[in-house]
This record gives structure tokens, C-alpha cells and sequence, in this order.
């Protein structure tokens, strides 16, 4: 069960049985010893983090995945205990909150990691921290051909202990082509190395949810999924390999209804002019929700079980539509931007296509005034 708030209809409904189911897909899928660090970063990827975390702590989630501090406290203070790893590092000046939240630093440079090390010695205390290898990604990262140089300053960590070490596919959607082949191989080799060394941490991680759904060799400890827990594939191929159940659904309704004539302009900049009498709904969503200007023109939304076309530019805060075919609509009629309506559905992949860009950015882009509204099964509180 959910409530809806009073008043804007704009919202987004989280199915988080949706969340549980595939979060157990994951877990069939990788077995029982493979830990998994759930990536909740950016807001649970715009699906709201504490809930989140909280229905995915329930489940036995192991692990979170975060990128900035903030976000970690964020998981604190909804009282999630488990270990929270922050993927974009530490500022020294953010060492205090470290501790106090119990967060894990990813460490990703040398200088970085000294000076680290140096500042937890002086508080006369230990740190876990993971150390992030650059495999070919081409971001932050200790250069995995530099391992020769970096090496030797690890033995050299007075106070940091290595809980983790981990790299990066740069093929985000697709892990089949040689590049993630050697990355995996680089990657296998630093850990060889560093084993070799004495030096081995008791996480060894690597799998995004591309490489969790088809590459078993890249699972090492721990997976990390991100994507995936959402009920999105990486790309339209892996459909089906692993049954995965989208979580969140976007949806408005209609604000007014206008009966035009042709030739009526609609929205700034005159870019859709109706070509026949024309029932334009105005829809309470925008650009500052997130909705992709792009979208202006191209997008398409559902009513009645049918798709309607956007038509003109989509404004900050109003998008118009065309009715006209969908047969009888009234303002306040559901509008799915985003999801199922009978049998008809958008995917967060389609919308990304509309608007040359990746359902990543989509989810992540919903923005903070479309209230999040969880759907409650009986096992929530
Ligand atoms: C370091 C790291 N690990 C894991 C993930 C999860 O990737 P995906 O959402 O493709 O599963 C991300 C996502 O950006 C990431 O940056």
C-alpha cells in the first residue's frame, strides 16, 4: 500500500518488493559467498537512499556503496549499520566524520594515501580504507602499470589497513569485448602482486551489474550492482538473463484540458504548431523535475493505456501533451512518464533514447521535489 500526497500529483512510486525481488536475483546469481555492496550512491540512483538501504538491509544486503560523504552519513542517520564504502574518497578536512560515522574511505592516489595515513597515525587510532586500481577506466586510480612505484608505499602504512582492494569496468553496459577482458587479467595480476607482498585485503571486488549478470570470473569477494538492483538491464542484450522487476514508476496527471484549433501554437519558441483541431493536456512536470528537455517534441507519455506525444517544449515546470487520439480524458486523469499503465510501458531506456543519453542519468536526474512514495507490502513497518 501507499498514500499519495495532497495536491501536485508528481511523483514517483518505488515498489520496493520490486527492490527485494531483484536483490534476491543477485544473490541466486552470484551464490551464497560472494558478498554484495549494494550501490545506493546518488540517492539510490534517484529511488531514494534511506528506504533503500533500509529495505535492502532487511534482505542481508552486506555492503553500501556511496559517493560522497554526505550520502554516507545519510545512511547512518536512517540507521543502517552495515559497512559503507565511499567511493569518491576522503578530504582531509572530512577525516572527523569519517570516524564518526564509521565510513570507509576508497583511497585512489599515493600522496593521498600518505597523507592519510599520516593523519590517522596522529590521532593515534586505524582506518580501514579500500584501495581503488585504475584497470583502464581512466579515472581516479592508482595506475596499475605504476604498481612498481606505488607498492612499496603500502608497506610503508603505519595506520591505514587495507580492508579492500577493487577496480572499474569502463564498459558499463557490456562486459563481453577483449578491453574488459584485460582489464580483468590487469586486475587478477595486481592481486597476485600484491598477495605475492603479504599484502592481501579481505575484499577483493571488481563487478558492476554488467559483469554480475555475465561474467562470473570478475566476482572475486564481492559484487557491487548498481543498476541492475533497480530493475534496469545494462544494455537491451541482457534482457532476460537474470528476471529483473523495474522499481520505480514516474507518473503525474493532467492539469487542463484545451480544445484548439489548427494552427495554434503551443509552448515557448513555437516549435509545435497543431495541424488540426487539437486537444492539448497540460501536464504539471517539468525540466526542474527532471523531465529532459530534450524530451521536447520527441518524448511520449501514457494515457489511458496509450501513448500521447510531447508536443512543443517541455518547460520548467509544465509539459503539454496531445490527446487528441486517446479518446475521453478529463484533467486529473493519470499520466505515466515513466512505467506501466495497462499494457502499455516506458522504460527508463526508451526515455534515455528520447533524450541521447543512459537510463542512469535519467533515474539520477529525477529531481528532489518529486516526492518519492514507497509502496508498502506487508513485510514494511
Ligand atoms: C565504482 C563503481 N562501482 C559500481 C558501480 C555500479 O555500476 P552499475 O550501476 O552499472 O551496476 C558504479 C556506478 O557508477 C561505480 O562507479
Amino acid at each position: 500500500m501507499f498514500t499519495t500526497p495532497k495536491g501536485r500529483p508528481t511523483l514517483c512510486v518505488i515498489d520496493l518488493e520490486a527492490l527485494r525481488w531483484n536483490y534476491h536475483k543477485i544473490r541466486e546469481k552470484v551464490g551464497p559467498r560472494i558478498k554484495i555492496a549494494s550501490m545506493v550512491k546518488a540517492n539510490a540512483y534517484g529511488h531514494g537512499a534511506p528506504c533503500v538501504a533500509r529495505a535492502l538491509a532487511e534482505e542481508g544486503c552486506d555492503a553500501f556503496g556511496v559517493a560522497t560523504l554526505e550520502e554516507g552519513i545519510g545512511l547512518r542517520q536512517a540507521e543502517i549499520r552495515s559497512p559503507i564504502i565511499v567511493l569518491a574518497g576522503v578530504y582531509l578536512e572530512q577525516l572527523d566524520q569519517f570516524f564518526e560515522h564509521d565510513l570507509i574511505p576508497v583511497v585512489h592516489e599515493i600522496d593521498g594515501l600518505r597523507r592519510l595515513d599520516a593523519a590517522v597515525q596522529s590521532r593515534g587510532t586505524s582506518l580501514n580504507v579500500h584501495l581503488k586500481i585504475d584497470t583502464g577506466m581512466g579515472r581516479i586510480g592508482l595506475p596499475a602499470a605504476e604498481i612498481g612505484s606505488w607498492l612499496p608505499e603500502l608497506k610503508k602504512l603505519k595506520s591505514l589497513e587495507i580492508d579492500g582492494v577493487f577496480s572499474h569496468f569502463s564498459h558499463a553496459e557490456s562486459v563481453q569485448g577483449d578491453y574488459t577482458r584485460k582489464q580483468l587479467e590487469i586486475f587478477q595480476g595486481i592481486v597476485s602482486r600484491l598477495r605475492s607482498e603479504n599484502i592481501s585485503p579481505p575484499l577483493v571486488h571488481l563487478a558492476n551489474s554488467a559483469a554480475t549478470i555475465t561474467l562470473p570470473s570478475a566476482y572475486f569477494d564481492m559484487v557491487r550492482p548498481g543498476l541492475m538492483l533497480y530493475g534496469v538491464y545494462p544494455s537491451p542484450a541482457m534482457t532476460g538473463q537474470i528476471a529483473l522487476k523495474p522499481v520505480l514508476s514516474w507518473k503525474t496527471s493532467i492539469l487542463q484540458l484545451k480544445k484548439v484549433s489548427p494552427g495554434t501554437s503551443i509552448s515557448y519558441g513555437q516549435t509545435f504548431i497543431t495541424q488540426r483541431e487539437s486537444l492539448i493536456a497540460t501536464l504539471p512536470i517539468g525540466y526542474a523535475d527532471g523531465y529532459p528537455r530534450l524530451l521536447s517534441n520527441r518524448g511520449e507519455v501514457l494515457v489511458r493505456g496509450q501513448r500521447a506525444p510531447v508536443v512543443g517544449r517541455v518547460c520548467m515546470d509544465l509539459t503539454m501533451i496531445d490527446v487528441t487520439d486517446i479518446g475521453e480524458t478529463k484533467p486529473g486523469d493519470e499520466v505515466v512518464l515513466l512505467g506501466r499503465q495497462g499494457n502499455a510501458e516506458i522504460s527508463a531506456d526508451e526515455m534515455a533514447g528520447w533524450s541521447n543519453t543512459i537510463s542512469y542519468e535519467i533515474l539520477t536526474s529525477i529531481g528532489a521535489r518529486v516526492p518519492r512514495i514507497y509502496y508498502h507490502s506487508k513485510k514494511e513497518r
